[in-house]
């Protein structure tokens, strides 16, 4: 056997500017270049996957290509002095499984700057429960911690709370004793968000006001919006006197129609949050959280297993809306 080849999920696109996505062999030279060649054991599937598995080019330019923005596994070569063979680390985000060659592959090769060494008290399948929806969920109740924003304030809300932000989002802050109120188009799902800690359960309309009022009657001591769009403007209208929302995504759309008011009026502030390019004292301190005062019991039951032959009714799920919590690519 040629132990430079290994096995990956490849996107393909066809004359008919379609696409198709097959697994395939893949040579180790073919990977970029970089400091650090990684053995992947696990990786998961995040909506940025769905997109560059189906050709967006906003998120992978050039095609064939491996998806996979997450990534964790053991070191197999490293020219950096940080890390020896055998360390086990993870990656989400930079550029992996954008243009740079992804975690639905055996191996990964990746600068040296990108590598985090994997935090005691997680284990390579639990950082990828976690991935980069985890990572993302953390920061942005350290960002709403960060603007002062207490239990004792009132209702948090999370928006697209069945997927993997949002269900993060909601178990993360309950656990630490928010009251929150968990929006979704999922009626069915209930029982799991109130599972994960959510107080109230409310339908997607009821966030998404279209009446292009600048301000509306407050009620959320701050949010966190996977949604964009007139529901990110919805909850920033909605918001109470110096409240925040934390933006991580635009599942409905990129566009934001709102006015000041909320900000000149009410003092609410809009939380950017960008987990691909956190710098790398703050991805280790999230990353440690999450491996110790901030991993709750329940995060396990959050993930479906696959591997790479059967992550494509995964993959079609995800970019459908239709995916409960997070799906774990198992490519031992
Ligand atoms: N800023 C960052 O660093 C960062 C990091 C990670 C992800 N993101 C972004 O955050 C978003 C969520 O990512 P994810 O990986 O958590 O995706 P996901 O698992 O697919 O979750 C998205 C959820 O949004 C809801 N949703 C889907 N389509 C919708 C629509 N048209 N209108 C309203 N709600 C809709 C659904 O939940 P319900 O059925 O429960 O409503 C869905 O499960 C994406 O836009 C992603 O690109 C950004």
């Amino acid at each position: 056997m040629n132990e430079n080849i290994f096995k990956a999920l490849v996107v393909s696109e066809n004359d008919d500017q379609t696409f198709t996505r097959k697994v395939a062999d893949r040579f180790l030279e073919d990977l970029p270049e970089g400091e650090v060649l990684i053995r992947v054991h696990y990786s998961s599937l995040n909506y940025k996957d769905g997109l560059s598995s189906i050709g967006n080019r906003g998120v992978t330019r050039n095609y064939p290509h491996t998806p996979g923005i997450d990534a964790s596994g053991e070191v197999a070569e490293s020219s950096d002095s940080k890390f020896m063979p055998g360390d086990r680390v993870l990656v989400t985000g930079y550029d992996l499984g954008m243009n740079t060659s992804g975690g639905f592959g055996q191996y990964i090769r990746v600068p040296a700057d990108w590598v985090v060494p994997l935090p005691e008290g997680l284990s390579l399948k639990e950082s990828m429960i976690f991935g980069t929806a985890g990572f993302t969920a953390a920061l942005s109740v350290n960002a709403l911690q960060n603007h002062g924003i207490t239990p004792e304030q009132g209702e948090i809300v999370v928006t697209g709370s069945t997927g993997g932000v949002g269900s993060i989002s909601v178990l993360l802050l309950s656990n630490l004793g928010y009251d929150v109120v968990a929006s979704t188009g999922k009626s069915s799902e209930t029982d799991f968000l109130k599972g994960l800690g959510a107080k109230e359960i409310i339908a997607r309309d009821v966030v998404n006001d279209e009446s292009k009022k600048p301000l509306l009657k407050q009620r959320w001591a701050a949010g966190i919006d996977t949604v964009g769009d007139t529901t990110l403007a919805t909850l920033l209208k909605s918001t109470k006197q110096r409240g925040a929302v934390a933006t991580t995504g635009n599942v409905a759309s990129a566009n934001l129609p709102i006015t000041v008011y909320p900000f000149i009026l009410r003092g609410v502030s809009l939380l950017g949050i960008d987990s691909g390019q956190t710098p790398m004292n703050l991805r280790c301190q999230i990353w440690n959280k999450l491996a110790s005062e901030w991993k709750f019991p329940q995060f396990k039951k959050l993930s479906t297993d696959c591997d790479l032959d059967n992550l494509e009714p995964e993959i079609e799920k995800i970019i459908a809306g239709h995916q409960r919590g997070r799906v774990v690519v198992n490519l031992q």
